[in-house]
Formats: structure tokens, sequence, C-alpha cells
């Protein structure tokens, strides 16, 4: 998704931004751009391509920077961003979408502004033009009030030491240094320069100049804001010496789950006691890791749950419900759950978050937060956000089901102990890496494949199916696997390899006979099972440290993320960048 930075300050604005950029590359683009100023010009550069392809030498101390993830208007140099107004008085960058800028276009247009895009920024730039009456924040704030959709913008005028930016709906942190500040999409940007941040929230104006950061609400009110220090260094946004940074992730994992426990562990955590029903809303990966908390609240708390995709929720009919709304977000800015929390409180339910990030969109959005504690994740395929997240539902639920005495203290203790053993059991699968990488040059052979479970396992295989084709772009499709003989069973043969996760619950016999079938019809089979026997099911069979099936999930999760991971590799993927995807869709 688009990345946008700012900075005003002594060093040299153009390396300053460069390095920004670079950082912000994980969320994916296509074209990339740059503004500096110098005495009275604004110098300007953008370009399809790469950050790599960006060569300014252009001189100054203030500028603003842009990655570009196409929405309206083909990836293309015309398009890519900062905009200027017809002079060339103001530069803009922009991150959302601008819902009435056609409507914006054709005034401006009707008013002699001539648009160089196809893109709805542009009238960004038009607008400040159009408010400008010799003072660049009073223009800024008139802008600001005509815009309607999402967006995060930051601005700067010819010959002024200051920078503009806005935030709705679109992500956006102030970097505080000393003579100099930063503004940015997000933290790692800036994370060479300065650990102290401020988060702005939506409808929150920021004027930033080297000595000073002053926020406003829409309405040109000061806002008091807090200074947070940020504790992740800059090598922790690094490879440290992996090939990708997804495998650094995925080994991540035991620390990642243990921080997270360890985090939830010190505050006190369940849910609100009134609470007859839940519905997880989240999208791809969260999604999955609500599938799980359904699984575990159904077993553990007794009531009924429910899952939606973000995208789906939020244009979902009013039904006579008075749910507990959980939503699901490493990010806490995928625009679709950030609508269907709007849509959740305009409903009047009551609703809780479980996010990634301090500070971000969902965190203003919401009636409690729980944090996942799995440090920033660079490459754009979740894996330790996803195991973080379902340990944290994990646990949030038996919290609950000790407190609703739904379990007994003998039974959560029992529970509470096996997840404490979750990190180490992750450590040893970690351990028969080499044995998948054998598995993984089998499977890049091959162009479409099954993933098979049921039950509590039933997630852990539809995450492991889209580990699979979204870093090595095979096709592969997960099914409960019961539902195998409705369909389709007609597409298994010796090409179509399934991989199975079995685990020792009371779906193990009946994943046994499903084995069967599609060995018969010649498919190659992968289990992975804590259980030996399952060998006799298979042609190759990873098996997993002894556990309780409801922990057995992790290890199966991570299992399934390095057969993505090296098949992919086997293909000579771009893994951590992989095509057509962003980390962060901020956008519908
Ligand atoms: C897949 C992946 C995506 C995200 C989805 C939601 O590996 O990362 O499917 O899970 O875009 O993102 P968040 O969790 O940030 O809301």
């Amino acid at each position: 998704m688009c990345g946008i930075v700012g900075y005003v300050g002594f060093r040299a604005a153009r390396v300053v931004l460069f390095n920004a950029l670079k950082r912000m590359e994980y969320r994916g683009y296509d074209s990339v751009g740059m503004a500096v100023l110098k005495d009275d010009v604004i110098q300007l550069s953008k370009r399809r391509g790469y950050v790599d392809s960006l060569h300014v030498d252009f001189e100054g101390t203030v500028g603003i920077a842009h990655t570009r993830w196409a929405t309206h208007g083909k990836p293309d140099d015309r398009n890519a961003h900062p905009f200027t107004d017809c002079r060339g008085d103001f530069a803009i960058v922009h991150n959302g979408i601008i819902e009435n800028y056609s409507a914006l276009r054709k005034m401006l247009a009707g008013a002699g502004h001539e648009f160089v895009s196809d893109t709805d920024s542009e009238v960004i730039a038009h607008l400040l033009e159009e408010h400008y009456d010799g003072d660049f924040k009073d223009a800024f704030f008139k802008m600001v009030s005509e815009l309607r959709g999402s967006f995060a913008i930051v601005a700067v005028h010819r010959g002024e030491r200051r920078i503009m930016g806005a935030k709705n709906e679109s992500p956006l942190v102030v970097g505080i240094g000393d003579h100099e500040n930063f503004v940015a999409s997000d933290i790692p940007a800036f994370l060479d320069y300065t650990n102290r941040v401020i988060s702005l929230s939506d409808g929150e104006i920021c004027e930033i100049t080297e000595d000073r950061v002053k926020v406003y609400d829409f309405d040109g009110h000061p806002v008091a804001k807090k200074v947070q220090f940020i504790d992740w260094s800059v090598e922790d946004a690094e490879r440290g010496g992996f090939e990708h940074f997804m495998l650094k992730e995925i080994y991540e994992q035991p620390r990642a789950l243990e921080e997270t426990l360890h985090n939830l562990q010190s505050r006190e955590v369940k849910l609100p006691g009134r609470t007859e029903k839940i519905s997880f809303v989240a999208c791809g990966t969260s999604y999955h890791a609500s599938l799980f908390g359904k699984y575990m609240v159904e077993r553990y708390l007794g009531i009924p749950a429910e899952t939606h995709y973000g995208s789906e929720y939020r244009y979902r009919d009013k039904v006579r419900e008075n749910p507990l709304v959980v939503l699901i977000t490493q990010s806490g800015e995928t625009a679709d759950t950030l609508a269907s929390a709007r849509i959740a409180r305009r409903r009047n339910f009551r609703t809780i978050a479980i996010t990634n990030v301090l500070g971000s969109s969902i965190t203003n959005y919401v009636d409690a937060v729980f944090f996942t504690s799995a440090g920033p994740e660079i490459g754009v395929a979740a894996t330790k956000t996803f195991t973080t997240q379902m340990i944290a539902l994990h646990y949030l639920i038996l919290e609950t089901a000790l407190a609703w005495r739904r379990i007994s203290r003998t039974v959560y203790d029992r529970s509470m102990a096996a997840l404490r053993d979750v990190p180490h059991m992750v450590d040893r699968v970690l351990e028969i890496d080499d044995r998948i990488m054998g598995l993984a040059q089998k499977l890049a052979k091959k162009h479409d494949m099954y993933y098979i479970a049921r039950g509590m396992s039933y997630p852990v295989a539809l995450e492991g199916a889209l580990k699979m084709k979204e870093i090595s772009y095979l096709h592969a499709e997960a099914y409960p696997a019961g539902e195998l003989k409705h369909g389709p069973l007609a597409l298994i043969d010796e090409d179509v390899p399934v991989i199975a996760v079995v685990l020792k619950d009371k779906t193990y016999e009946k994943m046994l006979s499903n084995l069967r079938e599609v060995s018969a019809r010649g498919a190659y089979v992968i289990a992975i099972s804590t259980e030996e026997e399952v060998g006799d099911y298979a042609d190759s069979l990873l098996i997993l440290p002894e556990s309780i099936p409801e922990t057995g999930v992790y290890p199966a999760t991570v299992l399934l993320q390095l057969l993505a991971y090296h098949t992919a590799r086997v293909l000579g993927r771009e893994i951590d960048k992989p095509k057509n995807l962003a980390k962060s869709v901020t956008v519908e």
C-alpha cells in the first residue's frame, strides 16, 4: 500500500527520504517519487519502478516522498506522486482514496486548473492552490475540509520550512527528533533517526517544522498528544542474517509467542461477562486466526461464535443480535476491518480489537484492545503475527472460561501449562527444516494441491494453503476433509498432492479414512501429525512434538509456513514482496 514520508531538519532531505522509502518498500508499491525544497523551488522526481531507480541529487533539507500502489490510474510516471499544483507552488503525497475526487476535479477544471494525471490524489494539490491566500496552513485546513474518503496527506509549500499533514482512516505517524522532525505512514520509515513517536488519530492535522510539532483537529482546535517511545531497534526491522524477512519471522515465532503470552499475563484479560455471542471480523490470515478463535470459544465458553470477512461484514444487513464483536488485524490499518469496526459501533455492539501495532487506527475504533507482541513484520506474508493472534485468542478464551466458571481450575491449569509449552514446541519443529526442503522440491513441480483438515486444524490448513499460494504462486486450496467427497475429490489424482493436518482429536479416525480416499485416487500425501501411525496412511509424515490437539495447531502452522517458504524459494519467487500483494491493505 502507498507509503508517505516527510522530513524537515538539518540533514540532506534526499538521503533521509530515500532511506525512509527503502524501509517502507515492504508495504508493496509500483511507483516512487520525491520532492525536495531548495530555496524557492520545488525539485521533483517521480517514476514507475522501485526506490533504487530513483536517482536524485537534490539539495535541500525539507522534502516529501512516496511509494505508490496504484488504485486510480495505472502505474506509470504520470500517476506517480508527489503532485504539484498548476504553478508548482505546492507538492503533496497521499495514501488512501478521495471518494469525491471526480466532483472536485470537475469543479477545479471548471476553475481553470490543469490536471496531468488520472489519480484522485492530484485534486489535493489543486485545492491547495485554489484556497491559498498567503497562508499555507489556512489553505491546508480548507483543502482538507473539502475531502471525503480515506487519506493520509503530507504537503509542502515552496519557500517554507514547514510540512502539513492530515490523517483520516489511513495511517500517519510523526517522529520527533532534535532540530528535525519526520512524518510517515509507519514507524520503521524514520526509526534510523528517532524512536520518539506521536500517533495521529483520524481527523487530525499536524504542522511540523524542525523545532516544533503541533496537532489540531480538523476544526483547528489544538490537540495535546503523548510522545511514545518505541523499543524496536532498526535491526529488529532488518533481516538479521536470514535470506528473507519471511524466514527470519518464521524463526522469531518462539520468542514472539512467549512475549505475547508474557505481556498478556501482565494485565487482567477476559471477555465481558454479558457476552452471549461473539462475531469475529477480520481479513486474510487474520480471518483464519478468527476461525481458530471460533472453535475455541465454542469449546471453552459454550456460546455461539461466527466469523466474518471484513469486506462482507461492512455491508451486512442489520439483524436482531447483540454480539461482542472481536476485530483481528495485525496492522490495525486494514480498511475493511476498520469499516467493520465503525459499523459495529454504529450498531451499539461492544467491540474488542486484537492487533500488533500500538497506536494503529483500529485502537481508536474499539472499546478495548489486546496487543500481540510479534514485533515488526516486514515480509508481506503474515507468519508470526498469525501465531501470536492465535495464542492471544487462546489465552483470552481460557482466562474468560475460568472467570465465567465454564472450566474447572484443574482444566485451566492443565490448558495453561500446555499453552506455555507452545514456544518450545515451535522451536522443535524449526529443527526439521531440512526435511521440509526435500518435500518443497516435490511440490514445486506441481501446479495444484489440496490442504485438508477437520475441526480446529481446519484454520491451519486454510492458512497453509494461503501461504503457499501467495508466495509460491501455485494453486493451493484448503478443504474440510469431510467435504472432499462433495466435489473436489473429482480433481484428485497423481498430479495433485494432498497435505493433511491430522491431530489426535475426535475427528482423528475420520481423517485417516480421508487419507485413504485421496491415496486411492493416486495423490501424493504429506501428513502432519503427532501420531507415528499416520505414516501408514501417507507418503510422507512430518511428525509434530507430542501435544494436545489445541496446541498441536501451532507447530503444524509453522511447518506449513516453512513448506510454503521453501517451495517458493525453489521456484525463485520474490518471497518478501509477492506480486500484486501489499503488507497493509489500507484501501477497500
Ligand atoms: C496474508 C496476509 C493478509 C493479511 C490481511 C489482513 O499473508 O498477510 O492476508 O492477513 O491483509 O491484514 P491485517 O491483519 O493487517 O488486517
